[in-house]
């Protein structure tokens, strides 16, 4: 009788944009600029290549999400896949089950998990223990895909205004992301959370400085803030903290917020309010602050009224709508790139 042998698979995961060089990470920006291309400008109809045709993805949400959650769904069936949407309310994990069973259990039957969790250990069980990679679709310490999405927004936009490209030409596929994000500078007006720590582990390495706001007691980790500075210095960006939001939007190009009370701190959301107070992102704000006069908006949503105000966040200045969008193409890249072609 002839014996099989198996070995063990050691897959990689997409944890968070620390792990990545700024090469890697804009590559994946790059190819998710093609994937728009492709589908929206180029091929209008379903494509003939479906690389994961037979696969199957597991999405283990613990949380709520539209856009993450709709992106990965839509990125998988580009590719081919199935996606498997399994709820809190609807498997065993965290009710009768641990993330390590359920890392061996689901990982055994599928090619790939996407995950969006409570704490971070929970997305490093999972990778941990799983056979197949696995995709952090937001723990409380970063959001990865998130990031990504915004880096390829920015791209676009200034890549769109320093061409003076026409409205309706979609002209981002014609410049390597490498070239158009260095020297700007963000500002973060919020809360000192999982979004502003993937945008410290990202930006400061892809040439991009960041000064954040947040209030008195609202700190980011340690080893983040390390990360950040430590990338600063090589590439001579910057990475400033303070508590006065005016402070941190001097001289920036891009202002951004996310909500104030994040999934799982619902109990907080009266102590936040107040913490918060002068925090909204207004137009007021940008001119006293002396933003650059032509500063944008993000927000990677879901957004409240609190955090910034209509004016700016239904205004011109606003990247909202194609930040979402990007969702799709970003996570579509970092999917192609794991689970298709391996090379990341
Ligand atoms: N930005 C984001 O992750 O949105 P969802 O929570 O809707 O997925
Ligand atoms: N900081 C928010 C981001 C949601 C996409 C949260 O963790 O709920």
């Amino acid at each position: 009788m002839t014996a099989i042998t198996f070995t063990p698979k050691q897959p990689k995961h997409f944890i968070t944009t620390a792990d990545y060089t700024a090469e890697q990470l804009l590559d994946l920006v790059y190819r998710a600029v093609q994937f728009k291309v492709e589908s929206k400008y180029n091929h209008p109809k379903p494509r003939q290549e479906q690389p994961l045709a037979g696969k199957s993805v597991a999405l283990m949400f613990s949380k709520r999400s539209t856009r993450t959650r709709v992106a990965t769904e839509t990125a998988v069936s580009y590719l081919g896949g199935h996606a498997m949407f399994l709820g809190s309310q609807d498997i065993q994990l965290g009710v009768n089950e641990s993330f390590y069973d359920t890392a061996h259990v689901v990982s055994s039957m599928v090619d790939g998990i996407m995950a969006r969790v409570g704490g971070h250990h929970e997305i490093e069980t999972l990778a941990k223990e799983s056979s197949v990679p696995v995709i952090n679709a937001l723990s409380d310490k970063y959001h990865p895909t998130q990031i990504l999405a915004d880096l390829m927004t920015i791209h676009e936009y200034y890549h769109h205004k320093k061409n003076n490209a026409p409205a309706n030409v979609y002209s981002a596929h014609t410049q390597h992301p490498r070239e158009t994000l260095k020297g700007l500078k963000v500002a973060w007006v919020g809360d000192a959370n999982n979004i502003l720590q993937e945008i410290l582990v990202a930006f400061p390495k892809c040439g991009i400085s960041v000064s954040a706001a947040c209030p008195s007691g609202y700190v980011c980790d340690q080893d983040v803030i390390d990360i950040a500075k430590a990338d600063a210095e090589k590439t001579g960006t910057t990475v400033f903290f303070t508590t006065s939001p005016e402070e941190a939007v001097k001289d920036c190009d891009i202002i951004i917020t996310d909500t104030w009370v994040s999934m799982g701190q619902e109990e907080e959301k009266k102590k936040r309010l107040l913490d918060f107070k002068g925090y909204q992102v207004t137009n007021a704000l940008a001119q006293n602050g002396c933003a650059k006069p032509d500063w944008i908006f993000m927000h990677c949503l879901p957004r409240k009224p609190e955090e910034v105000d209509d004016e700016v966040f239904y205004s011109e200045r606003s990247l909202v709508f194609p930040e979402a969008e990007n969702r799709k193409w970003t996570i579509l890249s970092v999917i192609d790139a794991l689970l298709v072609r391996g090379e990341i």
